[in-house]
Order: C-alpha cells, then sequence, then structure tokens
C-alpha cells in the first residue's frame, strides 16, 4: 500500500482525479492520507472531507517567518508517514529541507509539456495565456518529480493535447485538464505505487513492467 499526502491550493480538480480513481479502484493499492493545503478556503478541502480524508489547512501567514512556517510544514506532514506527496495545484514553494527529505519522494503536475512554459511566474491559467500568446499548436500536461529548482526534476510522463482555434485561456486549461492533467496524474502514481519508477542520471527509467 502506497500512503500518499496530496498538496493543494485551489480547486482540486487534480485531488478528484486521484480520489475517484482510488475509489473506482484503477489506482489500486493507494491511500490518500492526507490533503494539506496552505489556504484555509481551498475547495480541496472540502472535497477530502467530503471523501473523509483528513484536511489540514497550514497558512504561512499564522507564522512569524518562512523558516517557521517550513518547519512546522515538514513536521506535521512527517507525522503522517506518508511514502509519496503529491503537489495537484500547490502554489507555495518548496522547501530545500524538505526536499531532501523526500528526495524523488515528491511528484507535481504542470499544464504545459515541459521545458515549455514552466520556471519562475509559469503556474495555473498563466501557462496557457503564454502558450496561446506564441502560437503553439500542441500543449499538454507533464508529471515530474520535485528537485530544487523550478520544474526541472526528472520528468514522470507528458500527454499532449491539441491548441484549437479560438481557444481562450479557459477553454485550453479545461482542455489539457480534462485531456491530460487528471489522466497522466493517477497513472504516474499507480507507476510509482507498482514500483515501476527509477531516477537513474537525472532521468526518470520504466523497470520491471
Ligand atoms: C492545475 O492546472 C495544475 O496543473 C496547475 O494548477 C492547476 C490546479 O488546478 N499547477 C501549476 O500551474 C503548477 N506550476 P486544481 O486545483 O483544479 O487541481
Amino acid at each position: 500500500m502506497l500512503k500518499i499526502a496530496v498538496l493543494a491550493s485551489g480547486g482540486g480538480t487534480n485531488l478528484q482525479a486521484i480520489i475517484d480513481a482510488v475509489a473506482a479502484k484503477t489506482l489500486a493499492d493507494v491511500e490518500i492520507s492526507v490533503v494539506i493545503s496552505n489556504n484555509q478556503n481551498a475547495f480541496a478541502l472540502e472535497r477530502a472531507a467530503k471523501a473523509k480524508i483528513a484536511a489540514v489547512c497550514i497558512s504561512p501567514k499564522e507564522f512569524e517567518s518562512r523558516e517557521a512556517f517550513n518547519r512546522a510544514f515538514l513536521d506535521k506532514l512527517n507525522g503522517y508517514r506518508v511514502d509519496l506527496v503529491v503537489l495537484a495545484g500547490f502554489l507555495v514553494v518548496i522547501s530545500p529541507e524538505m526536499i531532501a527529505e523526500y528526495r524523488n519522494r515528491i511528484i507535481n503536475i504542470h499544464p504545459s509539456l515541459i521545458p515549455s512554459f514552466c520556471g519562475k511566474g509559469f503556474y495555473g491559467l498563466n501557462v496557457h495565456k503564454e502558450a496561446l500568446k506564441r502560437g503553439v499548436k500542441v500543449t499538454g500536461a507533464t508529471v515530474h518529480f520535485v528537485d530544487e529548482g523550478t520544474d526541472t526534476g526528472p520528468i514522470i510522463l507528458q500527454r499532449a493535447v491539441e491548441v484549437k482555434e479560438g481557444d481562450t485561456p479557459k477553454t485550453l486549461q479545461r482542455r489539457v485538464m480534462e485531456e491530460a492533467e487528471w489522466k497522466i496524474l493517477p497513472e504516474a502514481i499507480d507507476l510509482i505505487a507498482r514500483g515501476y519508477v527509477c531516477v537513474k542520471d537525472g532521468r526518470v527509467v520504466r523497470e520491471g513492467e
């Protein structure tokens, strides 16, 4: 049984995709031990509560320094003894201490085909705005391990999505979620749960399938 924590700051549709996959047993041998948000009003927390999953809010605003927040966050997370941390629209920078402690055990979903439209400042709707501005015809989503950089860790899965004439950032975001994010995030967790994902020389290799 792979125990996971899901970290989310907003609506939590990616969290919902994981909850649904666990319920449908397409994600077998996975337990969501806790959902943690930095945002008390995140709908993700309601989704967790509805699914009877522990829902925790820990906000930087409650702490006098970023260091104090980072320490408290890591302590809280460690209390759940999870095998994998899943960032599903989590907009807080992960501390170097947490990355070191959970090396190759934190994954993130990003709404573009990395290395396009990623890095500092590229999150949420902004990613799709920039993709439309550049006029790309294909975009997509990426699941990757989290390292010290922004969106620089080893890539686990990617899926391409067509950009259509007349797309707005919102319509493109929705298509990327439906056709890519909500599929590859549970798929990546499943591959990890089955022990098929290894990191070698900074890249993901799949073994034992
Ligand atoms: C998702 O599109 C996710 O890929 C993106 O935030 C959205 C969260 O939606 N994450 C990033 O941009 C990270 N750089 P959700 O709360 O409905 O899952």
